[in-house]
């Protein structure tokens, strides 16, 4: 029988089997999949295991500070935080194709892992050794809609799994493969991670990138964190939370319409609202939100977001969209 416990313990054992006394570098998100792959893995090896953080600048409004804080208050886990904003931007230039978007932030990821390594090493004092692991928190659908699965086309290159470059010196360690998202909640619980933790929406590896249609820019970035940073609160004030799988926040940067505000024109651009219900992010639902709280935050992102002059609401089920627009 499937129970958390058993899959800690099989787990906890595969993942001493494979890494033995190595080192271990797990990149952590700040999503609940690569929080409780990190678990898993610190639980299996300790110390010999570091986590890394990339702050690629497509993290969302206090999403850094959260993890560096938050994580490693929970977890004891040691943790390197790498800037790598310029970097990330500079590759994303003029990027508009999200295949393109995905698959040069994946291979950027794995570079930036590759010199935290290097550092780990320096770090632990141990010369002539190198780290060989690094830990992902790739689940069962991402393999699945990777194309990884058997039988099922492409759908779209999850960060961690179709990007990944072919001369990767890391072998990967993914303790989540098997398992569907509210199995890793399971999971999570049982490891003694924070309810926030465990319960935090998904948010894909490539961020904000994906979730402006059209070229990333410094500028695009702001105006998309503050429309998601409304939408956030307000849903976590009305207590819906729990009732919706995701709620991605998107910018269609391209499209311009035109709007009144004050006693002046305005054109500007459109955030689009992507509430979706769902068990495993593999069907989806768009979800019923009540009214009165899309107002609200329709009311503020237009107010209070000066490049927005509308806020659309997408209704449509996954299959025929998928749930994020890239
Ligand atoms: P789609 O858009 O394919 O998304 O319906 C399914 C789920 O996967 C998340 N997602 C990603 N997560 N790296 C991730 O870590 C990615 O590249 C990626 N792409 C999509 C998405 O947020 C949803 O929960």
């Amino acid at each position: 029988t499937w129970t958390a416990s058993n899959v800690i313990d099989e787990q906890v054992a595969a993942i001493r089997a494979q890494v033995g006394d190595g080192l271990v570098i797990c990149g952590l998100s700040g999503g609940v999949d690569s929080a409780v792959a990190a678990a898993l893995v610190h639980k299996a090896v300790g110390d010999n295991l570091t986590c890394v953080f990339v702050d690629h600048g497509l993290l969302r409004k206090g999403e850094r500070e959260q993890v560096e804080k938050d994580y490693v208050a929970a977890t004891g886990i040691r943790l390197k935080v790498v800037d790598a904003v310029d970097r990330f931007l500079d590759e994303l230039d003029g990027v508009v194709d999200p295949e393109e978007k995905r698959k040069t932030i994946g291979r950027l990821f794995i570079r930036v892992f590759e010199d935290a390594a290097r550092e780990v090493v320096e770090e632990a004092g141990a010369h002539g050794q190198q780290v060989d692991y690094l830990v992902q928190g790739t689940l069962y659908p991402d393999v699945v809609e990777s194309g990884g699965g058997t039988g099922t086309a492409n759908i779209k290159s999850h960060h961690n799994v179709g990007g990944l470059p072919d001369d990767l010196q890391f072998s990967l360690v993914e303790p989540l493969r098997t398992l569907f998202k509210d199995e890793v909640r399971a999971v999570g619980a049982e490891l003694g991670l924070p309810p926030e933790m465990v319960w935090r929406h998904p948010f894909p590896g490539p961020g904000l990138a994906i979730r402006i249609v059209g070229a990333v820019s410094r500028d695009r970035l702001a105006v998309l964190r503050e429309a998601d940073a409304i939408v956030r609160e307000e849903t976590a004030a009305a207590g819906v939370d729990r009732d919706i799988w995701q709620l991605p926040v998107v910018l269609l940067a391209d499209v311009r319409s035109v709007g009144v505000q004050g006693d002046g024109r305005t054109y500007g651009h459109p955030i689009v609202l992507r509430p979706v219900s769902s068990e495993d992010a593999m069907t989806a639902d768009w979800s019923r939100l009540p009214y009165d709280l899309l107002a609200r935050i329709s009311t503020r992102i237009t107010n209070e977001v000066r490049e927005v002059n509308r806020v659309v609401l997408d209704i449509t089920s996954k299959p025929p969209g998928t749930i994020e627009w890239e």
